[in-house]
């Protein structure tokens, strides 16, 4: 069987792909996570290493000891605000520790990455719409920190054809996964659905809307959510794709629609039978208006079709899960 390293596997995303891999159990999975934001108890499937991308020794055994077929990069540092107060954390975790981890593939046979990179490298745009042609200007740090790593992956595969990636760029990541095994379970997450659904259970008093000042019919900013069970088939799709010797790609992942924050929160209240106090904030630094995908080429290029691409479905998962942790 096939071992593919997984960084950052404990967190939201990458704990979604482990539930995913564990369906037919095709391949031998490694986890590497340092448990910064990350839960062990969400590595529900494969072997968690605990150690730091970043720590040379540490990766160079994990790498040492296994034949590894091909690497998923989740781990990372993902608030945006965060990244524009302190934009060297940044710089260090995301695009410092992924040259160290490009510098372990190039050392060990060149196995196939697949990036977890994000809609954030586009930055404003003039229509709201990214395709992945679209020029990128991101307004963040975290944002630029993600397209330096981008810009590595791609100068790699140049100087070596043999490396081989697929870079893919989600847009607004939401919900838990349909069968009940697994959620976002990051403490302080500071996700729209995530701290609407902790509000709407109790465990917030309240929560907060950054900006009802924007050009949009409600005044509060426009995203495209992405239910992460699709998002973690697409990493699948992925795997198998690059395994078997494709070409590589730059993919977005979204739905190409788009849902305001009051309607996530609208949904939230109605779903829940709740309803909770919600302030009125201050934009954010680094908040684009609109962001959406267009999501035409992920469906060709993997053969990935969405299956839960509904926000009543992405919020009651999300609901659900919750309702779980508590
Ligand atoms: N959540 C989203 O909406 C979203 C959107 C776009 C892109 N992304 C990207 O997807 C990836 C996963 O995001 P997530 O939402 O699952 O975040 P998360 O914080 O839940 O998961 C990140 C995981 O990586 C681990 N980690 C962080 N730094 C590490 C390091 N140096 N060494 C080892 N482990 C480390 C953490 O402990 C955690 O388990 C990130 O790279 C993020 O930038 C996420």
């Amino acid at each position: 069987m096939k071992t593919i390293l997984v960084t950052g596997g404990a967190g939201y995303i990458g704990s979604h792909v482990l539930n995913q891999l564990s369906k037919n159990k095709k391949y031998n999975v490694i986890v590497v996570d340092n448990l910064s934001t990350g839960r062990k108890e969400s590595v529900i499937y494969g072997d968690l290493k605990i150690g730091d991308v970043g720590d040379h020794k540490f990766m160079d055994s994990v790498f040492a000891s296994h034949d590894i077929s091909a690497v998923l990069h989740f781990a990372g540092s993902i608030v945006v605000p965060e990244s524009v107060e302190n934009p060297l954390k940044y710089y260090s975790n995301n695009t410092i520790n992924s040259f160290k981890l490009l510098e372990h593939i190039a050392k060990y046979n060149n196995p196939p990455l697949i990036f977890s990179s994000t809609a954030a490298v586009y930055g404003e745009l003039k229509n709201g719409i990214a395709s992945e042609e679209s020029p990128t200007n991101p307004e963040s740090p975290y944002g630029r920190t993600k397209l330096m790593t981008e810009e590595m992956i791609k100068d790699l595969n140049i100087s070596n054809p043999k490396f081989r990636y697929v870079i893919l760029r989600y847009f607004n990541v939401a919900g838990a996964s349909m069968d009940g095994n697994i959620g976002q379970s990051t403490p302080q997450a500071t996700h729209l659905l995530k701290a609407a659904c902790e509000t709407a259970i109790g465990k917030r008093k309240s929560m907060s809307i950054f900006g009802i000042d924007y050009p949009t019919a409600d005044g509060t900013c426009i995203r495209d959510f992405i239910h992460v069970d699709d998002l973690a088939r697409a990493h699948v799709a992925a795997i198998d794709y690059l395994i078997n010797g494709y070409v590589s790609q730059t993919l977005n992942c979204g739905y190409g629609a788009g849902h305001s924050v009051k309607e996530v929160i609208e949904m939230t209240k109605k779903v829940s039978a709740k309803n909770f106090s919600v302030e009125v904030a201050p934009r954010r630094p680094g908040d684009c208006m609109m962001v959406m995908s267009k999501a035409e080429k992920i469906k060709t290029v993997l053969n990935w079709i969405p299956q839960n691409n509904d926000l009543e479905t992405i919020v009651k998962s999300a609901l659900d899960w919750e309702a779980k942790l508590k």
